[in-house]
């Protein structure tokens, strides 16, 4: 792999916006701005590539809801079956007597990864549901 080579560039920001980043990385414990700005162009180059409708990608929704709401769990069986192709495994754990906490296990491409999370999401009863995933290949 090449351009392993470090580069020096210069970075124009306001005051505030600086003196903000740099509590930040103070927060996080990077030693210098340098290495903070390198961790977040790598995070954000990871999230514009998984992004892309088309990458396959690697990872969880979690879900949390109330098994009380009328329909809830029914439809939401409908809709993790319509999804088999891309649900690898479900695991549901029964929190107390009214909520559940749900981490299903997905593989497939960013688009249907996204809509599958759409429609868990806008269910009644739903209270939190977010897709965290990983491209499964480098390229
Ligand atoms: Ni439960």
């Amino acid at each position: 792999m090449s351009g392993n080579n470090l580069r020096r560039f210069g970075v124009s920001m306001e005051e505030s916006l600086l003196e903000n980043f740099d509590i930040l990385i103070e927060k996080k414990g990077y030693t210098n701005r340098s290495e903070a700005v390198r961790d977040l162009v790598r995070e954000s180059l990871l999230r514009n590539k998984w992004e892309e409708n088309d990458n396959v990608v690697a990872g969880c929704i979690l879900l949390f809801y109330d098994h009380h709401q009328r329909n809830l769990v029914g439809e939401m069986t409908d809709i993790q079956h319509d999804f088999h192709d891309v649900i690898l495994a479900t695991t549901h754990f029964h929190l107390d007597h009214q909520n559940c906490l749900e981490m299903i296990v997905v593989k497939g491409k960013t688009q249907s990864l996204r809509t599958l999370r759409d429609k868990l999401a806008s269910l009644k009863g739903v209270k939190y549901c977010k897709l965290s995933v990983s491209p499964v290949s480098e390229s």
